[in-house]
């Protein structure tokens, strides 16, 4: 599906304080378990959604260097937390907080990844949209799309050393 495809509502989704979203991926983010308040989330049944790449719930609105971050520090055997906007199966969106990490065999090996998502503040998700706008826009301005993403990469890395803080700090004072 191309971006212009893409069905958007504009209606927000959101969940309990209490209620956790889960999912399992394997080594290549396709989704290997998902619980119950993900499929009422995203709109899905599990077997649609058992074996597809987890970017079925990519929403456009998302800066790719965001993925990227999340890529290289899971896949470098770290945690990382971030604010992630999902895209429903019908359109409707709604903002998580992810707490991702790799899952280890006996060997140290990385085997899956496991996240989970609790419902963010809202002045976190404010703060959180109005970065990724801007990270989104230098994205959109680059013809190239990898160099694009490196460009926003490299505005989030100097975010953070302006604010003088490792990621996951700053995403706790958003
Ligand atoms: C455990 C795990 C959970 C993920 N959860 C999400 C998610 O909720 N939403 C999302 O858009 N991407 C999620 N991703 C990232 C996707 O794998 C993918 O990188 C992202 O959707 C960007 O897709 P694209 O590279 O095809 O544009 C997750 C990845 C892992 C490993």
């Amino acid at each position: 599906m191309t971006k212009s495809e893409i069905c958007l509502t504009g209606v927000e989704r959101t969940f309990d304080k209490n209620e956790i979203i889960v999912s399992k991926t394997d080594t290549k983010g396709r989704i290997i378990y998902a619980n119950e308040v993900f499929l009422r989330m995203a709109g899905y049944s599990e077997a649609e959604i058992l074996n597809q790449p987890h970017s079925i719930i990519r929403h456009p609105d998302m800066p790719r260097c965001v993925f990227k971050l999340l890529w290289d520090t899971i896949a470098s055997g770290k945690e990382i937390f971030a604010y992630v906007k999902n895209r429903a199966r019908n359109g409707d969106h709604y903002w998580v907080l992810a707490h991702v990490t790799p899952t280890f065999d006996k060997s140290g090996s990385i085997i899956s990844y496991h996240s989970s998502r609790r419902s963010p503040r809202r002045e976190a998700v404010e703060k959180a949209e109005g970065l990724y706008r801007q990270l989104l826009a230098i994205e959109q301005a680059n013809p190239d799309r990898k160099a694009g993403m490196e460009a926003s990469f490299q505005a989030v890395l100097a975010t953070l050393q302006n604010a003088g803080v490792p990621y996951d700090e700053f995403v706790f004072a958003l």
